[in-house]
């Protein structure tokens, strides 16, 4: 079996959800179910014995090596993490507890564990570690893509914790020998997203009524690659990515958040128009800029494309689509994560 940790979060549950889609090898899941966890992404696997849920953290040494020791999964997949750069900026404390000492904590559990293995299990087992194109920093206008070799330059207090976790990662490889591949994505988008990221935020705002919040001039661009596309890549990189290597994985589609803002419009204006027939754009509104905000990223994802044979399935429009169409026929879901915490943060962010 495969542990993975974090599968309940937004990119962790569809990775779950598809792993045992095209496989019948056992997930481990181990997620501490913070705010952005929730089970309720792997309802369709109730009663399915090949996915065994825990709760806990992947800082708590002691839980990992009963897990390790009782399970014996061939690979670890660590997609725990704090993800959202304007929690990072209202408080780090957690970004630094779960996205540093957690994947230490995590290393040091899978080496131990990795150690006692037999030659030939040791030599096959994996360490994928999930990262994001953040920690490269904020690229110019016009200049090039980030390749895996662009010097790390993270901005803010959630890229500067990934960048953490991911100099622990390659230490371990080169000091310890534990067997690890990085993976550097960028933008996820897709079924399942916390509504406090840009693209769910503007599809569950605009159905509601309320402000699509632009920060700043809303000319900062992303790259943006549908979730599935992210998990198949990391399927193809456990498979057959050589270890202590890393590799960027992007969808080719930088877009402005306007851009992107004004997309989701016009799909809600064609799918669910609204009742006084005036478009959803009327809804945006420019907003203060986020503290410290990078202004582009874009992936080079040549290396995965030319060594692994990866490419994207969907295009921006094939995805975003989809992703519009998955936010309408799912109010229960949309609705369910809206708990009293959510509106916390949304009162304590946007006024
Ligand atoms: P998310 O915030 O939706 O989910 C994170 C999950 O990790 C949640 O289920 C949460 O309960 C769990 N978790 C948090 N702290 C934990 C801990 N200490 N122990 C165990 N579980 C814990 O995040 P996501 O968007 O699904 O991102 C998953 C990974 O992919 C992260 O490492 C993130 O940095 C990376 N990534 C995200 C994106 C993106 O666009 N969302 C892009 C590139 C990389
Ligand atoms: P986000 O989804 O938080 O991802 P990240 O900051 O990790 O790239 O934000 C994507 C972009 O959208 C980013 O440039 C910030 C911007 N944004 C807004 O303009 N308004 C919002 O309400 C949110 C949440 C994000």
């Amino acid at each position: 079996m495969i542990l993975v940790t974090g599968g309940a979060g937004f990119i962790g549950s569809n990775f779950v959800l598809d792993w045992l889609a095209c496989s019948d090898e056992p997930v481990l899941n181990l997620d501490k179910l913070t705010y952005a966890g929730n089970l309720a992404n792997l309802a369709n696997l109730q009663g399915d014995a090949r996915h065994v849920f825990v709760q806990g953290d992947i800082g708590d040494a002691a839980l990992l090596a009963r897990l390790l020791a009782e399970h014996r999964p061939r690979a670890v997949l660590n997609f725990a993490a704090e993800s959202h750069v304007d929690r990072s900026i209202h408080g780090a404390e957690d970004f630094i507890q779960t996205n540093i000492v957690g994947t230490f904590r995590l290393l040091e559990s899978v080496r131990a564990h990795w150690l006692t293995l037999p030659a030939d299990e040791r030599a096959a087992f994996r360490f994928l570690h999930v990262s994001t194109d953040e920690v490269y920093g904020s690229l110019a206008p016009g200049a090039p893509a980030f390749t895996e070799d662009h010097v790390y330059e993270p901005n803010s207090p959630y890229s500067a914790s990934k960048a953490a976790s991911d100099h622990l990662v390659r230490a371990w490889h080169h000091t310890h020998g534990l067997p690890v591949l990085t993976t550097n994505c960028s933008n996820n988008y897709g079924p399942y997203h916390f509504p406090e990221k840009l693209i769910p935020l503007m599809i569950v705002n605009a159905l509601a009524g309320r402000p699509l919040p632009i920060y700043g001039d809303g000319q900062q661009v992303r790259d943006w690659l549908y979730v599935k596309d992210h998990c198949s890549a990391i399927r193809r990189v456990l498979q057959a990515g050589v270890v202590g290597q890393t590799y960027n994985v992007g969808g080719w589609n930088e877009k402005t958040n306007l851009e992107i803002v004004h997309t989701i419009c016009d799909l809600l204006d064609a799918m669910r128009p609204r009742a006084d027939g005036a478009s959803y754009r009327a809804q945006i509104t420019h907003v203060p800029d986020r503290p410290g905000h990078d202004r582009r990223y874009a992936i080079d994802a040549r290396k995965i494309e030319r060594e692994l044979g990866w490419k994207p399935a969907e295009t921006f429009d094939t995805g975003i689509r989809q992703t519009v169409r998955w936010y309408l026929d799912h109010p229960e879901w949309v609705q369910a994560v809206q708990s009293g915490a959510y509106r916390d943060w949304v009162a304590a962010q946007y006024g």
